[in-house]
């Protein structure tokens, strides 16, 4: 059961090992529906090992991982997305050699009803549907400001662009959790205060809670209330990014770095 008080998103006692390498080690979260949350911590400290735990990519080797009160923790990809449970990359991965317009009409297609049958005999009522999910797809282009780009071969747009369609694409698949792997990433200070903005929007226009693991902190700091940072697996501090940027293990683990 899930009731306000309820995080969205727990993690107790997580822990990925790669051989020696303890990549996350007793993690714990906790995200309530509609935070902006902010995950930090120097390169290798274990953020992105954490979204796929979430998302199933890997399964945790210690711990237990809850999404509205339920055990996700040996969910498997496609069990969470159906979840509501989205991501971005990293490394922006998109198809490349298609339009913007059917990269998110690919993400869109996850839910829809017809049978395969259907679309092969292009049958009324998938033309009826494609149609239909043409119009939110674009819709969704409309929201972060590429609808005028939907006939463009995705690989084309501006690096700031892509990361705008990979989250159209993540939204598409209507998710209650949108994980975001360094969104900012390759960024300069006007296009991640941009984005700063964007988010804002698309978080007040739409019901969803946001995990984001981002290095500039500036847009870490406009935009969640709390944070983890983290460094070699295990959680440093937890708190306001105000609240954190005091704490004296913090500084040391990023002594010469950027925080
Ligand atoms: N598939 C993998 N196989 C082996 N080691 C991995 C794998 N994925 C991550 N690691 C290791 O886990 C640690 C954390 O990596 P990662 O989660 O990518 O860090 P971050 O995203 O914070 O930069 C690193 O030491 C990395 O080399
Ligand atoms: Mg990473």
């Amino acid at each position: 059961m899930s009731n306000n008080s309820t995080p969205l998103l727990e993690m107790k006692g997580v822990e990925k090992h790669f051989g020696g390498v303890r990549a996350i080690d007793r993690f714990d979260l906790r995200i309530m529906p509609r935070d902006i949350y902010g995950l930090i911590g120097p390169n290798g400290a274990g953020k992105t090992t954490i979204f796929n735990t979430i998302t199933g990519i890997y399964q945790a080797d210690e711990g237990q991982i809850l999404f509205e009160g339920k055990d996700i923790t040996k969910i498997k990809p496609h069990e969470a997305a159906a979840l509501g449970i989205a991501r971005t990359f990293q490394n922006i991965r998109l198809f490349e050699n298609l339009s913007v317009k059917m990269n998110v009409i690919i993400a869109c297609n996850m839910h829809n009803r017809y049978s395969v049958a259907e679309a092969i005999l292009r049958l009324p009522r998938y033309r009826k549907v494609t149609k239909a999910i043409e119009e939110r797809a674009i819709g969704f282009l409309e929201s972060v400001g590429l609808a005028d780009k939907a006939d463009d071969i995705a690989g084309s747009l501006p690096y700031g662009h892509q990361r705008k369609l990979e989250i159209a694409r993540a939204m598409a698949t209507d998710p209650k959790l949108l994980l975001l792997d360094e969104p900012a990433a390759g960024m300069n200070e006007e296009e991640s205060l941009e984005l700063v903005d964007f988010l804002k929007k698309l978080h007040h226009d739409n019901p969803i809670t946001i995990l984001m693991i981002e290095h500039h902190m500036d847009v870490v700091s406009r935009l969640c209330e709390q944070c983890t940072v983290l460094d070699f697996g295990r959680t440093l501090a937890q708190g306001t990014v105000e609240e954190v940027k005091q704490n004296e293990s913090v500084v040391a683990a990023y002594l010469g770095g950027e925080l």
